[in-house]
């Protein structure tokens, strides 16, 4: 916005006139919510052309004309010196947002070349003006959109590009085969998805169909405001909003998918383990919009503080069970030790594989670690690229929180890819809880996804798959391993991480500043996220270093006000 500003400002003064004094960024930010509005100052220098070679009453109806029924006013004016022809226009257009981008181009650039005559080479500054047109719409009250229509069609597989691939799965060496039983309880088309050897995956069009109708593409903001605050010269924040889906967090990318291939294949019950609630929430989101069935086994030491979202799984027809339970063998031998048992993720994913057993129509899905998940997450990073290109920005890290490796995956990966490839500098940084911090503190090597050993054995960085974890309010982060592929690219010095304390009050003093500055309740998990942002800002600010940071907000937290009334003070 500034630097628009400032080529608007240049070009006035050049020309001798007046700056208006108005509120220019507020002027911008008005509008009505099914339309753009736009103010394009531009400041166009020809040196390559005769004076007579513009003809500004020309330019001038080629514009009205070409912007057709369009609102628009202008003023244009001339100046000359030797060789030089200056013309400083000011229009505004009220454009509809959907698949404007690309029409408005088209126009402008025809109007561009009219008004130039047919003697017309196009030089370098037909590349600063349509720069100054995109610019002018995409900052448009610093959130950066993409229409429907620009949704990717491909998911991105980073397993091909990581040097030595990953590790692969693991039988144990005792019982039955971990992988046969992979085969019995997940969804087939997820599985293969699991082994693929292809960097991009058809997303089937019904799948983009949901994802429109769920709200896709999701909006990147320029969190100005909280830069505002943390009186940032040098570092720029921008955010990406997985809060904003239906059921309030990323989840909803993978449920999605999953359920649908679910259908495709005849089942009728989703089978699922959840740690904060988010996960249990957007499959039975997906079940629903899917014409299934959902049974949620959720960790118990969250289970009984989050009435509402329990219940809004109930509403889209989920059955929810506090995890241990009676309704498997392993939940019930962890009650008779300990009635109280507060469970854990891993205890949930054993219990819910055992569950889908009991019936043929029963098909397990999984909400995170696992490579098809990550595939599927990758439309947050794929879009956060697109968006960033369209403001002529690039972030030099990349944050996500982290428990399993999900929405931290789905936002770094694209972006890593082309690290790999070799077609970007960028960093990327993991942002934990110290009740589990896998990346941090845990050990590279062989363990199984859940407690009770039901998985195959992945190559992962790992707590210990027994190990207890201390109870926090964003129990999303609370698991003992991370993705096999993160952890390959921890092993490979490509993810960082950090671990933040158990008692939460500087996530949560980062979630309030959010909310504060920006307006928007996050999720404790996302807090995690946008601690380590304003973390990383102010050391690049305390070195003066130029930075571009952009945090994944995973989920909101409409549903966390009691973890926010224990953290956060008011008076
Ligand atoms: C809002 C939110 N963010 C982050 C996570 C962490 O999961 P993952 O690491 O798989 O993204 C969860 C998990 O439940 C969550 O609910």
């Amino acid at each position: 916005m500034s630097s628009l500003k400032l080529s608007f400002e240049t070009g006035r003064k050049k020309l001798g006139q007046p700056v208006p004094d108005s509120n220019f960024e507020s002027e911008l930010n008005r509008g009505a919510p099914q339309t753009m509005q736009w103010y394009v100052p531009l400041m166009w220098l020809f040196q390559y052309f005769p004076v007579k070679a513009i003809s500004v009453p020309l330019l001038k109806q080629t514009l009205t004309d070409s912007l057709e029924s369009l609102a628009f006013n202008f003023s244009l004016s001339t100046s000359s010196s030797i060789g030089t022809t200056l013309i400083d226009a000011e229009y505004k257009a009220n454009v509809p947002t959907s698949g404007a981008r690309a029409k408005t181009c088209r126009w402008l650039d025809a109007a561009h070349c009219l008004a130039l005559g047919s003697s017309h080479r196009p030089n370098r500054f037909d590349g600063l003006f349509m720069y100054n047109c995109v610019h002018a719409r995409v900052m448009k009250s610093d959130q950066i959109v993409l229409p429907p229509e620009d949704l990717p069609k491909k998911w991105y597989n980073i397993v091909p590009d990581i040097p030595g691939g990953i590790p692969p799965p693991k039988e144990p060496g005792d019982g039955e085969s971990r992988m046969d039983a992979l085969k019995r309880r997940m969804v087939g088309e997820c599985l293969k998805q699991e082994m693929s050897g292809s960097s991009w995956i058809d997303i089937p069009e019904e799948v983009r169909d949901l994802y429109i109708h769920a709200g896709r593409p999701r909006p990147l903001y320029r969190a100005r405001r909280l830069e505002q605050r943390l009186g940032l010269k040098k570092a720029r924040i921008y955010y990406k909003r997985e809060d904003l889906s239906p059921t309030g967090s990323h989840k909803v990318n993978t449920a999605l998918a999953q359920a649908y291939y679910a259908m495709k294949e005849g089942k009728m019950t989703l089978v699922t383990e959840t740690g904060a609630g988010q996960w249990g929430t957007a499959l039975s989101y997906a079940a629903s919009m899917l014409g299934l069935k959902t049974v949620v086994f959720w960790v118990r030491a969250v289970y009984d503080w989050k009435p509402e979202r329990k219940f809004l799984m109930q509403m889209y027809g989920s059955r929810v069970y506090a995890s241990p339970s009676d309704q498997t063998t392993f939940g019930k031998s962890l009650l008779t030790k300990d009635p109280e048992h507060p469970g854990s993720l891993g205890i949930a994913v054993s219990e819910g594989l055992e569950y889908t057993d009991l019936a043929a129509d029963r098909v397990y899905c999984l909400g995170s670690v696992l490579n098809h998940v990550l595939i599927h997450q990758s439309i947050i990073g794929l879009e956060s690229i697109e968006q960033f290109k369209s403001v002529n920005d690039s972030p030099d890290v990349v944050i996500g929180c982290l428990g399993g490796g999900s929405n931290f995956g789905g936002v770094a990966l694209p972006f890593l890819g082309e690290v790999l490839r070799k077609k970007r500098k960028c960093e990327f940084l993991a942002a934990q809880s110290e009740a589990a911090p896998n990346l941090v503190k845990g050990e590279y090597r062989y363990d199984f996804g859940d407690t009770a050993g039901h998985t195959p054995l992945m190559m992962m960085y790992t707590l210990g798959h027994e190990t207890s974890m201390t109870p926090i309010k964003s129990d999303g982060l609370r698991y003992h391993a991370a993705a096999p592929i993160i952890s390959a690219l921890r092993s490979q010095g490509y993810v960082r991480a950090v671990a933040y304390p158990t008692d939460e009050l500087l996530v949560f003093e980062a979630a309030k500043l959010f909310l504060e500055t920006e307006g928007w309740l996050i999720a404790g998990e996302s807090a995690h996220a946008v601690r380590a942002a304003i973390d990383e800002a102010r050391r690049a600010e305390q070195k003066g270093e130029e930075k571009c940071i952009l945090a994944n907000i995973s989920g909101h937290g409409f549903l966390d006000i009691d973890a926010y009334k224990t953290k956060v003070k008011v008076d």
